[in-house]
């Protein structure tokens, strides 16, 4: 049975997260593509509430501008001080009450650290409260150390009587394995009712909201428990080896999804995906590599091993190896890599390719065309079968301003050419290695711009004499070797496009 939808989700984020030892509010901390409370927003807009509040207290600056980016229909309210966590309930509420809002129906409340809990389990949280006429539907989980959670007491017939915290227990309650998560769902009215009546008599001189279970159930409404299926949902992080574990839970899942839909992932224990990455049937991703953001790899397209890809769209059948890219866009059947790194704004036609040792930033190469060693092209359009030749620079900057350059189609441009901004080159164009280009090219020339060679005959038997190299010359010309060749060098042809 579906829910209704809630009348709000509370968010609790007011934390210290000292535990963090960082600089960062914790609820900041990313992983897989999102803060901790990114994963709860995400999660919490699943359940379509008619608003969202979030209880913000430490670093309330970054985490309400984090927010206001994030999702800018959120209720921002403000713990001043940390009372506990039903006095950060209240806050919530009164934030709503002062924007002329009083919910009635069902408010859900969590935390802003659990990034593992699934829209799945609160739906299913809120169904069960719901269906059951419920005043409080709390969470509960058996895990393998209860330590530092509050445990649900239960009566002899197994009614929810109480939740006792950790430091309020005595050790018959401390030997219960079955856990608070922390979250609930309510009914609104009762919620504000109970919260009235919440005091800060308990170890922590705190307003528990926990307290909120047996307040309820003493003036004769139904408390209720719904039992996490998987406990590791419900896991909050407190320190940064909890940080460690929620991520690889959360890549082991997002894994799982990508797999169970037709992805091949040759070793889970190095790929690392974000949320938001699409894998597409057929798509392979070889170890050691992470997509990040909102990467894409269509059908049957191969990426790694040792990529970083960043808001990066492979098409379908492209090979990417060893490579960096970042908001860059792979054509289908392309090749980047091994080696290749490419920049925001790069994009690669059909069949085009990137090689090794290959640098591109804001440029588009047309279909078929190949940029295969040792080069950067930077601010430029390629078109279409054209060979840019090994070690080639497009030289961008001028030191104050960036220039565009542009290469026509059909086009072999010469090994080591320089290509001076702005600037021109036609279709089927040929150049010369080791050319500086610095005018335009018109269509179907060869442009030659280069220094002419000499060589000074006999220079070495003369300058360096008795040397290695001199007695080596000699045995040349003794036995008609290398170097027999006329003085001067010939003026050189096109070639030197190197394109292995
Ligand atoms: C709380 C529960 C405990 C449960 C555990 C699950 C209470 C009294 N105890 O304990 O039963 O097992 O969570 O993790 O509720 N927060 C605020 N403002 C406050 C206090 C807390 O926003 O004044 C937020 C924190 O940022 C955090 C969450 O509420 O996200 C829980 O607070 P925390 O102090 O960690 O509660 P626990 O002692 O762990
Ligand atoms: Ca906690």
């Amino acid at each position: 049975m579906s829910p209704n939808r809630p009348a709000a989700v509370v968010v609790l984020a007011a934390g210290e997260g000292t535990r963090m030892k960082s600089a960062t509010p914790k609820v900041l901390h990313p992983i897989c593509g999102r803060s901790l409370i990114g994963h709860v927003v995400a999660a919490s807009r699943e359940l379509a509430p008619e608003h969202l509040v979030v209880v913000v207290g430490h670093g309330r600056e970054q985490v309400t501008e984090h927010l206001a980016a994030l999702d800018p229909a959120a209720v921002i309210a403000v713990q001043h001080e940390r009372n506990g966590t039903g006095h950060a309930v209240r806050v919530a509420l009164d934030e709503l009450d002062h924007r002329g809002v009083r919910p009635s129906g069902t408010v859900v409340v969590t935390y802003g650290d659990t990034p593992l809990l699934t829209a799945r389990t609160l739906t299913a949280l809120t169904a069960a409260h719901e269906a059951d006429g419920n005043a409080v539907t709390v969470l509960t989980a058996r895990v393998p150390d209860p330590a530092g959670y509050g445990r649900i007491v239960r009566t002899a017939d197994g009614e929810v009587a109480a939740i006792v915290e950790e430091k309020d227990a005595d050790d018959g309650q401390r030997a219960i394995a079955e856990i608070n998560s922390g979250v609930y769902a309510y009914d609104a009215k009762l919620l504000v009712e109970a919260l009235g009546k919440v005091g800060t008599d308990n170890a922590q001189g705190e307003e528990y909201l926990t307290d909120t279970l047996a307040i309820l159930r003493t003036s004769g409404h139904r408390v209720g428990a719904f039992s996490a299926a998987d406990h590791h949902e419900i896991a909050g992080i407190n320190n940064r080896v909890q940080l460690a574990d929620a991520r690889r839970a959360l890549n082991d899942r997002l894994l799982h999804r990508a797999m169970l839909a037709g992805a091949t992932i040759v070793d889970p224990a190095t790929t690392w995906l974000d949320v938001e990455v699409t894998l597409e049937p057929d798509a392979v991703v070889h170890p050691n590599t992470r997509l990040l953001g909102g990467t894409s790899v269509a059908a049957g397209a191969e990426v790694g091993p040792d990529c970083t890809l960043a808001d990066t769209a492979v098409g379908a059948g492209a090979r990417v190896r060893n490579t960096v890219a970042e908001q860059a866009e792979i054509g289908e059947q392309a090749s980047v890599g091994p080696y290749a790194y490419l920049r925001p704004g790069s994009v690669l036609g059909r069949k085009a390719k990137a090689g090794t040792y290959v640098e591109i930033k804001n440029a588009s190469i047309g279909e078929g065309t190949k940029v295969p060693h040792l080069s950067y092209v930077g601010d430029a359009s390629i078109g279409e079968h054209t060979n840019i030749g090994a070690a080639s620079v497009f030289v961008n900057y001028d030191g104050e301003a960036k220039h565009r350059t542009t290469i026509g189609s059909y086009c072999k441009t010469g090994a080591d050419n320089m290509f001076v901004a702005p600037i021109s080159v036609g279709d089927g164009v040929y150049t010369a290695a080791g050319s500086v280009i610095t005018k335009d090219v018109p269509s179907g020339s060869l442009a030659v711009a280069r220094g002419q060679q000499r060589n000074i005959d006999g220079w070495v038997a003369r300058k360096r004499p008795g040397s290695a190299a001199a007695q080596a010359a000699e045995r040349a010309r003794q036995t008609g070797g290398p170097a027999g060749g006329p003085a001067d060098g010939q003026p050189g042809g096109p070639a030197g496009g190197h394109s292995g």
